[in-house]
């Protein structure tokens, strides 16, 4: 792409001295100086004119071929929902290479090292560059990390946010002012991919992820399921609770979740939904304001058992201790795990939820005690029910899983449940079976 529009720019500067030298050697001292530099003036304006033509039907072809060429691969493999979800019966032609395109938007801003740490990995992994195109947006307008998102060349697209004006903050949340720029940065950018690049989801990253060999894989496979189950929103790679010693390392890298929590931190929208959250897009926290109840109504996403992103961490907006204590432990999942051959349908809401319910009503409730004490027996479930918000707070705080709540909804949760395993133990920490709801009043 840069090439040819080299390209046309050399073409262009030749024929732009051609002329130059033809006014000169053809007009004779009759003309005015004035006269001439009117003339070129005129010329340089048609020829910018034909050059931008141009480049845009360039643009326009090479669009062309691209959607013919997924055309064609898709058509191999078929991407129909019911073959989709079970696409080994597809035997032919049904890799992770194939399928609709699914463009990764990396949030960036002014951290140089970051960047090219996030992009190391995601181009390491990355098995398709037409499948998955790489959109960097960088907003602050930082030189270096500009430059060292070109120094990718071709392998990834740069947008730059273009409003660096300074925002409109509250005097009380001036310390919050990070939270409103990224806002209106993931406005932009987000519209950009939807309106100008016309892509039918995105997934979501920022510059501070490590993402998993099969981060890819686990996108590919699960966006069928994301299309076709309207009370599904998102699909993350995220664990909250994905600490080493909270999920199964050694055989939970297949497990996968739906919660009604939203995890962010690597996700994926369809455009559907940016249609509906984008016109009411919030000026400041934005991830908040997604797991207010007007917004989720009562939709969940997918999560894995085993990370498939890890936060290295964050300068400026987040808290410290926060990332100390959870983030930077969480387990990055380290195998791959060929998700786009598996039968994915279980996570459907209506298949999901009548097993989910009566595993947890078939598990031996114990104590908080019994779970620390390594009595139980391995490889059975157990429940443990909490009734109060303090007594929510209490167990998890015992046993190093997250204890808040945003909208009432906690962490991982799924109709109230928190499900991970403990020394060994798969445990449901569950609300009694008189639950009610998420009561948006517990923080
Ligand atoms: C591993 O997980 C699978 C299904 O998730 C289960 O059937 C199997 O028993 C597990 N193996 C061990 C050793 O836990
Ligand atoms: C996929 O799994 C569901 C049960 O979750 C089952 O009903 C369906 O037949 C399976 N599809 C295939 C092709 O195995």
């Amino acid at each position: 792409m840069r090439k040819k529009q080299i390209l046309l720019l050399k073409v262009g500067v030749v024929i732009w001295l051609c002329m130059v030298y033809a006014l000169f050697i053809h007009k004779p001292a009759t003309s005015s100086n004035i006269q001439i530099s009117q003339t070129i003036n005129q010329q340089l304006d048609k020829l910018e004119e034909e050059l931008n033509g141009q480049s845009q039907f360039y643009n326009g072809l090479l669009e062309k071929l691209r959607i013919l060429r997924r055309h064609q691969e898709t058509h191999m493999s078929s991407d129909s929902l019911a073959e989709g979800l079970t696409s080994q019966d597809n035997s032919k032609g049904s890799t992770v290479q194939a399928g609709p395109i699914l463009p990764v938007l990396l949030i960036a801003c002014n951290r140089e090292a970051a960047v090219r740490r996030s992009l190391d990995l995601l181009l390491k992994y990355r098995p398709s560059q037409d499948r998955f195109p790489i959109i960097v947006s960088q907003d602050c307008g930082h030189r270096p990390t500009r430059e060292a998102i070109e120094s990718y060349g071709d392998k990834v697209v740069l947008i730059q946010q273009p409003d660096l004006s300074d925002i409109e903050v509250p005097l009380k949340e001036r310390k919050f002012k990070g939270y409103f720029l990224i806002a209106r940065h993931y406005k932009w950018a987000l519209n950009q991919v939807f309106q100008k690049y016309n892509h039918e989801a995105v997934i979501i990253v920022e510059d501070d992820l490590d993402v998993a060999p099969d981060f890819f894989e686990y996108f590919s496979a699960t966006y069928p399921v994301l299309q076709s189950d309207p009370t599904l929103w998102c699909v993350s790679a995220w664990n909250d609770n994905g600490k080493a010693n909270l999920v199964d390392v050694k055989n939970g890298s297949t497990i996968l979740y739906r919660t009604d929590f939203f995890p962010g931190l690597g996700w994926m929208m369809t455009k559907e939904l940016w249609d509906e959250l984008g016109p009411k897009w919030p000026r400041s926290y934005w991830d908040d304001w997604v797991r207010a109840p007007e917004q989720r109504a009562d939709r969940a996403c997918i999560r894995p058992e085993v990370s498939r992103t890890r936060t290295f961490g964050k300068k400026g907006v987040s808290n410290g201790l926060f990332y100390e204590k959870y983030l930077k432990q969480i387990h990055l999942n380290d195998v791959s795990v060929q998700f786009s051959k598996m039968n994915l349908s279980y996570l459907l809401k209506e298949q999901y939820d009548p097993v989910f319910e009566r595993q947890v009503q078939s598990s031996q409730v114990v104590t908080l005690n019994d779970v620390r004490s390594d009595r139980l027996a391995k490889g059975n479930t157990y429940r443990i029910i909490y009734h109060t918000k303090d007594n929510y707070k209490k167990i998890t705080k015992a046993l190093g899983l997250m204890d808040d709540f945003k909208a009432g909804v906690p962490r991982t949760g799924y109709k109230g449940v928190i499900t991970f395993f403990y020394g060994g133990l798969r445990i449901f920490l569950s609300p009694g079976n008189n639950w009610k709801g998420y009561n948006p009043s517990w923080s």
